[in-house]
């Protein structure tokens, strides 16, 4: 990752902010979108060139449910484990999403495709349970409907 082309690609991204008083996480979340997520080199570059300590900046990296500091697949699925969603079955959410995508929490599929996490309250606790793949949201999930939503996205 310790290229002169990365650097000049971040330097396009710091460019796009330079008028904001705290551009950091607008910064954080380009970076993520050009290359997926967000490398610890280039977080420490980041924080040299915006004067802020590399901790702060990682701080905020890892705060974050979206942000990824390590590589992870094209779409991440997170699945909610608060409680509104547990009593409604987040737990079987999980086991389904394991069964059919042959990973654990925390792994990634080997074609690089999927990722799969847990978090907390997504915001729709009226349809629990719920899960995220990228930035959309999905409720009232069922073993099926969880088959349904993973066949969109291996197409
Ligand atoms: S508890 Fe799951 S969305 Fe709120």
């Amino acid at each position: 990752m310790n290229t002169p082309f990365v650097y000049q690609d971040v330097e396009e991204i710091l460019s796009r902010y330079e008028k904001e008083e705290t551009p950091l996480l607008c910064v954080l979340e380009d970076i993520q979108e050009k290359w997926g997520y967000l490398p610890r080199d280039v977080l420490g570059y980041v924080a040299r060139r915006l004067g802020i300590p590399s901790s702060t900046v990682y701080g905020v990296a890892t705060f974050y449910a979206f942000l990824e500091v390590r590589p992870v697949g094209k779409y991440v699925i997170r699945v909610c484990k608060s409680t509104p969603c547990h009593v409604r079955g987040a737990t079987n959410v999980l086991e389904a999403l394991k069964r059919e995508l042959g990973i654990r929490e925390g792994e990634t599929t080997k074609d690089g495709r999927f990722t799969l996490e847990v978090t907390s309250c997504l915001g729709v606790c009226g349809v629990a349970p719920a899960m995220m793949v990228n930035d959309v949201t999905y409720g009232n999930l069922t073993e099926e409907r969880i088959r349904e939503i993973l066949a969109l996205y291996r197409e």
